[in-house]
């Protein structure tokens, strides 16, 4: 099983202004490059606070939303811990699974080592405030593994967690 945190970064290293920020400002090169790369995997899982920014599940793929009590349609809500879950998606066939954020659910995964690798898009806007990829203190240490620009704009940077 691989896992891959894939989020889209300001130029000033933000991931949204606030909690409930719409990803109306990244490039139509990420949006392509999101859904080629969770398509591929099959499974996305998110907070309940990024899912209510999307609004409706992703079209064929396995959407699994963390909230504490919210119920939606077409999604599978969880509560588990992310080892459990990952080992639960391991059992049902999933090879790879894609860690679609926001920040509480990228440093849930984050912690507890559970991150092969990160796709970071980095787009042309600044927020000078906001929400980073991250809310907790870590301590991780990654390799760089390709930069490729994904559009004019556009640069994709892909990361191996080191562990
Ligand atoms: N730039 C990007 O690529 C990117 C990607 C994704 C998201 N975002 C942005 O990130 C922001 C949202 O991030 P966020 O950190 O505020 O929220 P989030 O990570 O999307 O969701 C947090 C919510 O998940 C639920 N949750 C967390 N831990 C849980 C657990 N152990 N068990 C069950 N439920 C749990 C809770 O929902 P309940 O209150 O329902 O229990 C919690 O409020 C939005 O602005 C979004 O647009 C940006």
């Amino acid at each position: 099983m691989t896992t891959f945190i894939i989020a889209a970064l300001s130029a000033d290293g933000f991931i949204a202004k606030n909690s409930a920020h719409l990803a109306d400002w990244t490039s139509r090169e990420d949006k392509r490059f999101f859904v080629e790369l969770t398509k591929k995997a099959g499974v996305v899982i998110m907070g309940q606070n990024t899912y209510e920014t999307i609004g409706r599940p992703l079209p064929d793929r396995l959407n699994i939303v963390y909230s504490r009590d919210k119920q939606y349609k077409g999604v599978e809500v969880t509560q588990k811990d992310p080892k459990e879950l990952l080992s639960d998606l391991e059992q049902r066939g999933y090879k790879e699974v894609a860690i679609c954020g926001g920040a509480t659910i990228y440093t849930m995964f984050m912690e507890q080592g559970l991150v092969d690798k990160l796709y970071l898009s980095v787009e042309p806007a600044v927020f000078g405030k906001g929400m980073t990829l991250f809310n907790k203190e870590l301590d991780g240490k990654l390799e760089l593994a390709s930069i490729k620009k994904l559009g004019e704009q556009t640069v994709l940077l892909e990361y191996n967690v080191l562990r």
